[in-house]
């Protein structure tokens, strides 16, 4: 792995695991497993892509809606993926070939994979934004800026030809090499250390806004529902996110379930996973809504509104260089840990399906999604010409993936473990054998079979305006 040196001797200290199929690995402790989870479910989606689209989507009513679909269709869905992943032991394709041979399941797995391609290639490119804001931390180069300078910043860089590109690339060098090495679990380490660091960030961060003159109103942007603002697309948005934030709907957190060990408990996992990714989300968004009528910033400007808006909070906090150095380091470090659960869903259908080496595999997914997310981070600057059913390329791959395709394939996750996968199966799994006793099953079975696909499809009908 030539290129990849700059980055060998951190890939060689964390390397302790191999990915291979015949002799599974399996997280080391409880808490592993939550940190390995939480990695992939803790990143962009929570600290960039929840305040931007609670923001284009009015407020607290977007976040009860919000709220409401982790309870009711995330969690659900997050134990599904478990059960199905540890059960099969496979990653999601070929986990539905074991689980049922011969039938189409193995759809929803390729589904997964294509969901894969395209998150990766827009998410690698926000991912890259995190970098260049990371290296103007280090210059300083926020220094002295007003919020419209800031914007203005944000703007030229992003419309800029070869930055915005180039960041993106390096990203997907680092997430490939991490892959590639086969060393993902071994980043939980480095997770359970640097994620609470991030915490404790956003809870800095959160202070300094609340303290911020005029920030009550962005409290109540956030935390007032207004009614009168729900609609077909609202309601859309809001599953949409709760699926992306969660990493749900395409199979990575069968992956992950994959390596859980038997003994684990994964009703309790999928619960802590998923509040813990919750609590980040709602904790990003009062760190940046405050600052944001504090400034008089547009809350529904877009995919640009927390990079418009945290480094005009850390001007204005003491030691400010400080935290913005420390924050956008953890940033990319979370977007990373989240970054390669979503490529090993490639990688991992690569290996096994085409009987690929892991390096081809990775090699090969890594270049195509590359291709794509040329375009993806173009969108503002070479490809803005570019228009598909009137989305940019970075739009449209955004909104298909999370609003769409990760619901969709959630809808059949949930159907097959209510459905198909036969009862004992799954209380088997989810109690370890009869290990732990599952109270909640016959309430678990009654949402997977009707609650959550029932509650999936009438979004999907609702956006489209059928009722
Ligand atoms: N959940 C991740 C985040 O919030 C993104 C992600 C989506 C990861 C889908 C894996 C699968 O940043």
């Amino acid at each position: 792995m030539p290129y990849c040196s700059p980055f060998g001797a951190f890939i060689h200290h964390v390397t302790h695991f191999s990915m291979d199929l015949t002799n599974r690995d399996s997280f080391g402790s409880k808490f592993g497993v939550i940190a390995a989870a939480a990695g992939s479910a803790i990143g962009l989606g929570n600290i960039w892509r929840f305040p931007y689209v609670l923001g284009a989507n009015g407020g607290g009513a977007f976040l009860l809606i919000y709220l409401i679909f982790v309870v009711v269709i995330g969690i659900p869905v997050m134990m599904s993926e478990f059960v199905i992943g540890r059960s099969a032991q496979r990653n999601p394709y070929g986990a539905f070939r074991i689980l049922a041979p011969g039938r189409p399941w193995y759809l929803v797995g390729i589904m997964g994979v294509a969901a894969a391609f395209m998150i990766l290639a827009f998410y690698a490119a926000v991912a890259g934004w995190t970098m260049e804001y990371l290296y103007q931390s280090v210059v300083n180069g926020f220094s002295g800026k007003s919020a419209e300078e800031m914007s203005t910043m944000f703007d030229t860089f992003r419309s800029g030809s070869a930055r915005p590109v180039i960041w993106f690339l390096v990203f997907m060098v680092m997430t490939s090499c991490i892959v590639m090495a086969g060393i993902q679990k071994g980043i939980e380490k480095y997770t359970k250390v640097l994620m609470p660091v991030l915490l404790l960030l956003l809870i800095a961060l959160s202070i300094r806004s609340l303290t911020l003159p005029g920030a009550g109103e962005g409290l109540v942007f956030l935390f007032k529902p207004d009614f009168s603002k729900i609609t077909g697309k609202v309601v859309l948005e809001a599953l949409g996110q709760a699926f992306f934030s969660l990493s749900i709907g395409m199979g990575t957190l069968i992956t992950y379930g994959s390596y859980i060990q038997k003994k684990e408990r994964l009703g309790n996992t999928a619960v802590s996973v998923s509040l813990t990714d919750t609590f980040i989300a709602v904790l990003a968004g009062v760190a940046i809504f405050p600052a944001v009528f504090a400034f008089s910033i547009d809350p529904a400007s877009g995919e640009d509104l927390v990079f418009k808006t945290l480094p005009v909070i850390f001007q204005q906090m003491p030691g400010g260089y400080f935290f913005s150095l420390i924050f956008f380091l953890l940033l990319a470090v979370a977007a990373l840990t989240s970054t390669i659960s979503v490529l090993e869903v490639v990688v991992a259908n690569f290996t096994e399906e085409f009987q690929f080496g892991r390096r081809k595999a990775t090699v090969l997914a890594a270049l195509a999604i590359s291709v794509l997310g040329i375009f993806a981070s173009g969108s503002w600057s070479w490809f803005k010409e570019l228009d598909i059913f009137g989305f940019s390329v970075f739009e449209l791959l955004d909104h298909t993936s999370a609003n769409y395709m990760l619901p969709l394939g959630g809808f059949f996750i949930v159907v097959f473990v209510g459905w198909f996968m036969g009862k004992p199966k799954v209380s088997g799994e989810l109690s370890s054998n009869g290990m732990f006793p599952v109270r909640y099953y016959p309430l678990f079975l009654f949402i997977v079979r009707f609650i959550a696909p029932i509650a999936i499809a009438l979004v999907f009908l609702n956006s489209l305006g059928l009722f």
